[in-house]
């Protein structure tokens, strides 16, 4: 994308990992930066810290419990009202499968965490915040949408999604992961022609984050190195036009099988759209 000093960029989980890094060097480009984080305190001293490292004034914060769909919505709409613009929505945040992978937890909505965090709470917030981006690329010829996932991935259970037979932690992390590929590709396909492009992406394996300490204990990779692929995805002109894919890094990848399923992505479909009751809107 030309000109970064125009551009309008929210990265939800910017206040830790790999969302922070994001926010740093989107920030040192010059970019307005809408940074979601969950915790007040933690995103007033991230913003902070940003601030001095990049110089850049124009930093604002935005808090929201992923956990909670009253927050998602809510969180689209103080962005929708302040913002006159989205060029590029980076949906970051995310949660491991936890120090105890065999505690099934649930979201304020009773949906199993993992999923109603990594999955359900960026399906709502894209989509209440479509309007906004495709009004931007109306007006700059285009806007963007970045799903972080991973190449863990497992495929749905339509009998058990929500894990209450059989909970395993990399279970729900993986199924939560491939949730979200199947959505990309199948708004990838609703956006086409809308200059609106959406593309998933594995950043790194093991990035030295809180989420890999906590779970794996020693990382392999720097944040550093996932950070570039986001930023990629986020800005890069080469990148233009492209949608529907999903990366390993910068590699066009192939996602595991069930995301080319037309009948379980539609499936998704209906049932996100139902869980967060965006159906009665439609
Ligand atoms: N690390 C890896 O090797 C790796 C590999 C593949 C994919 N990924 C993906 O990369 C993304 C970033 O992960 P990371 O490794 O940087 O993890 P991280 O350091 O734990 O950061 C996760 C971010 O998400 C936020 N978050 C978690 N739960 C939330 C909730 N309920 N509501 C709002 N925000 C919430 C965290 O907020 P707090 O700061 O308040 O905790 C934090 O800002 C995730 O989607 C992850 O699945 C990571």
């Amino acid at each position: 994308m030309h000109n970064p000093g125009q551009l309008t960029i929210l990265i939800t989980g910017a206040t830790d990992g790999l969302g922070q890094r994001v926010a740093i060097d989107l920030a040192a480009k010059g970019v307005t930066l809408l940074l979601h984080g969950r915790d007040p305190d933690k995103g007033r001293r991230v913003l902070a810290k940003i601030r001095e490292i990049s110089g850049n004034s124009r930093l604002h914060y935005f808090n929201a419990d992923l956990a909670s769909l009253d927050e998602v919505d809510r969180l689209a709409a103080s962005i929708g009202n302040s913002q006159p613009r989205l060029d590029v929505l980076i949906n970051n945040a995310g949660l491991g499968a936890g120090p105890n992978p065999k505690s099934r937890e649930t979201s304020a909505d009773g949906f199993e965490l993992r999923f109603a965090v990594n999955y359900l709470a960026p399906f709502l917030l894209t989509r209440r915040l479509l309007p906004l981006l495709t009004r931007t690329a109306e007006n700059t010829g285009e806007a963007r949408i970045v799903n972080v996932a991973s190449a863990a991935q497992r495929a749905i259970d339509f009998d058990d999604v929500m894990l209450e037979k059989q909970y395993d932690g990399m279970r729900a992390y993986s199924q939560s992961k491939l949730a979200l590929v199947m959505f990309t590709f199948e708004l990838a396909e609703e956006l086409a022609g809308t200059g609106v492009t959406v593309n998933a992406l594995h950043p790194a394996s093991l990035m030295d984050t809180k989420m890999v300490r906590e779970w794996f204990g020693t990382p392999r990779t720097s944040v550093e190195e996932g950070a570039r692929y986001v930023e990629r995805l986020a800005v890069s002109e080469e990148l233009k036009g492209v949608s529907g894919i999903y990366f390993e890094q910068d590699e066009p990848s192939r996602a595991a099988e069930q995301a080319y399923d037309e009948k379980a992505r539609r499936r998704l479909q209906e049932l996100s759209f139902r869980w967060t009751r965006l159906d009665e809107t439609r």
